[in-house]
């Protein structure tokens, strides 16, 4: 027996077909049993009728439960009222195993959900999720390589901060400690005098405390790096980045968008459309117009993120933030904006629209060794510990930039979700470590 898909079978719409999968809905009758078979690419409507299958597989089919693992062979026909406008008249079967009564039935809590985690990526909306998070994550490497980057990978396990000692999570290293890579860059900035494009996406850990929609503890970063390339040209790459990825998602997952109810239209114009380039200080002053009550100097928060957001229909660089708020790397900009009351920084966030708020961050990184130093001591490192980072800047030192995307903040923005957790198979947050 030649088993296809549920989804060549459908396409293949007349004759007698096999496949095989899982029970994902059932009803039976005296006459009937219909059931609603699922694999990893559709589902369709089974209908096993008492008349005209033997009276020994009618009897068996009775014990088909939820997630029963079964075989089917029969004729497929167009039917307007099965779920997927087809359906299988079924004249053999073979019971894989009949499964026990499915833990995941009607009670959908959130949390209930994430107990039953492995039991519930089996479901249509994870399925048509991590199809299109499979987009994403290659479409970002046919983005760079189309371009000319290397692939370079960095250790996880790593000596130093990058973005700030608070949310490093600490491992035991034999007699030693060592911590979780919280972000590529530091090793990429040293791989740029080789390579001079390069980009990665890896795992990346932060211990962050804090409970929202839009943090995990262990995310997927894709980032880029190169030597030569100033804050301007780095978030111009981004605004393509970001536009190839939807691109490549309204190609490939029309259907996954429609299980999810996204409104397509919507990602069609992010696809297409420019995305502005606006400063920290002319967001302060969106900000302050609308009524909110923030001070120039401070980081602006998801509320602030949100209303800012509301007037755009786009993603949005916001660039130049603040430089005594930002990471050690971040190079100043000089001359200082003549808008900007004290110094800013040659960075960039990307601002996702809907409320999803950042899903890119990145700067042109500092190349003075006594800048770098004093901000590391300023945010409570000691230089000494980068003395391997610090000579990057003595040995053929040149401009450099780079970015960072987050690629739960991005599939979850994509795919309209309530929150990042569903973006990435087994989330791990402050709250939930299994399963
Ligand atoms: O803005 P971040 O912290 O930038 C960096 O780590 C730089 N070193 C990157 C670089 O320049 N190479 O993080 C980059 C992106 C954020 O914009 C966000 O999309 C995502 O990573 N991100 C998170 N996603 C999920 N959960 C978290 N806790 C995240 N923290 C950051
Ligand atoms: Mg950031």
């Amino acid at each position: 027996m030649k088993y296809i898909t549920v989804k060549e079978a459908i396409e293949k719409g007349s004759g007698i077909v096999s496949i095989k999968g899982w029970v994902y809905r059932e009803r039976k009758s005296n006459k009937f049993a219909f059931i609603v078979l699922r694999d990893e690419t559709d589902i369709i409507q089974c209908v096993i009728n008492k008349e005209k299958v033997p009276e020994k597989l009618f009897e068996e089919a009775g014990k088909l439960t939820m997630e029963s693992s079964v075989k089917f062979t029969g004729e497929i026909k167009e039917e307007p009222r099965a779920p997927t406008g087809y359906e299988l008249i079924v004249s053999e079967m073979e019971i894989v195993q009949i499964s026990e009564p499915f833990p995941i039935s009607k009670d959908y809590s959130p949390e209930f959900l994430l107990d039953q985690r492995h039991l519930w990526i089996r479901s249509r909306k994870m399925n048509a999720i991590f199809k299109i998070r499979h987009t994403v994550t290659g479409a970002i490497h046919d983005f760079f390589r189309s371009r000319g980057y290397y692939e370079f990978d960095a250790p996880i396990f790593q000596p130093n901060a990058c973005e700030g000692g608070s949310t490093l999570f600490e491992v035991k290293y034999f007699n030693d400690k060592v911590y979780l890579s919280q972000s590529w860059q530091l090793y990429a900035e040293a791989a740029v005098f080789s390579l001079g494009k390069i980009y990665n996406m890896g795992p990346t850990f932060r211990s962050e405390k804090s409970k929202t929609s839009r943090h995990l503890a262990e995310f997927w970063m894709a980032e880029m790096e190169a030597a030569w390339m100033e804050l301007e040209e780095a978030v111009q790459v981004g605004k393509d980045e970001v536009r190839f990825i939807i691109k490549k998602v309204l190609e490939n997952n029309i259907k996954e968008l429609e299980i999810l109810k996204r409104d397509i239209s919507k990602l069609k114009s992010y696809a297409e459309k420019d995305y502005p380039t606006l400063s920290y200080t002319q967001a302060i002053k969106i900000l302050k117009e609308n009524n909110m009550d923030v001070e120039w100097g401070k980081d602006l928060r998801t509320i602030e993120e949100e209303e800012l957001m509301k007037h755009f229909d786009t993603p949005v660089a916001v660039i130049d933030y603040p430089k005594e708020i930002m990471a050690f790397y971040k190079q100043r900009r000089l001359p200082k904006p003549e808008e900007a009351p004290a110094d800013v920084a040659l960075c960039f966030d990307m601002l996702a629209p809907e409320g999803y708020g950042e899903i890119i961050g990145g700067s042109q990184r500092d190349t003075s060794i006594e800048e770098l130093k004093k901000y590391l001591e300023m945010q409570g490192e000691k230089p000494e510990h980068y003395d391997w980072y610090l000579d990057l800047r003595r040995y053929g030192s040149v401009p450099h930039s780079g970015y960072g995307l987050g690629v739960e903040r991005v599939v979850s923005w994509i795919c309209g979700l309530d929150n990042i957790k569903d973006a990435i198979p087994f989330p791990r947050t402050m709250l939930r470590k299994s399963p």
